[in-house]
């Protein structure tokens, strides 16, 4: 069983939690998701002054902050949810509501044009069954990588967060595909042994371009 500290009821990773939760709240960020971003930014350097970002499950806000703070005045952030996000944001960043299954990327491309970084921390409503949410949260992070296929500049980045399934070695496999560096990690927010990993992919190789990659299996086919 494991060993409770500070006698607060709250375990190791509960403790861990309520801490950056409140040293979120302090720092004005929407939420404690801000830390695993700053995180991986150092680490990876993703962000930088004038870089147009999109935010895939943005809710309730705090990677966008975040993102607004590194981007500057001649960056952009557009973030996409099922929910809204309510906190107010500054004006290089623009909200949406809708569901990743269902955007369309040439739409994102032609309504904010091309992008420098794409990030996803999309999760699964938990469904009470590890093995349905960790193929749902592998189903989430294909979706966003193939947006980001579509939406990035070629040499553009890319960080989105997975639930290590079965399914994991073939989305390294796919990002070391259309990326020049692909790299997986556990954040310092997530607790050991936690499926929660993000994988990193810098430097895109080439934009898809979905109309075309339909044209080529038409003609494969016939
Ligand atoms: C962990 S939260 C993101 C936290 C956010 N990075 C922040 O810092 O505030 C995960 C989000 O993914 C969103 N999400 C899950 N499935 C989605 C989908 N199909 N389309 C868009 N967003 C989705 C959820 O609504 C939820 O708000």
């Amino acid at each position: 069983m494991a060993k409770r500290r500070g006698g607060g009821g709250l375990g190791d990773r509960g403790a861990r939690q309520d801490s950056a939760y409140k040293r979120a709240k302090a720092e004005g960020y929407a939420g404690r998701a801000v830390y695993k971003l700053q995180e991986i930014d150092k680490r990876f350097r993703l962000l930088a002054r004038g870089r147009r970002v999109l935010d895939l499950g943005c809710w309730p806000g705090s990677w966008m902050q975040y993102t607004a703070g590194r981007v500057g005045e001649d960056g952009r952030v557009v973030g996409l949810d099922l929910r809204e996000v309510e906190i107010a944001l500054p004006s290089t960043c623009k909200s949406f509501v809708g569901d990743v299954d269902e955007v369309d990327p040439k739409a994102l491309l032609e309504k904010f044009g091309v992008f420098d970084v794409v990030l996803s921390d999309m999760a699964p409503n938990s469904s009470g069954d590890s093995g349905t949410d960790r193929l749902r949260s592998e189903m989430l992070f294909s979706r966003a990588l193939y947006i980001a296929t579509v939406v990035l500049r070629p040499g553009g980045h890319f960080a989105a967060k997975v639930f290590q399934g079965g399914g994991f070695p073939q989305l390294l496999k796919d990002v070391r595909a259309a990326f020049s560096e692909c790299k997986p990690l556990h954040t310092k927010g997530t607790r050991t042994g936690s499926p929660e990993h993000y994988i990193v992919g810098r430097g895109l190789r080439r934009t898809v371009d979905p109309d075309a990659e339909v044209d080529e299996s038409a003609q494969a086919g016939g």
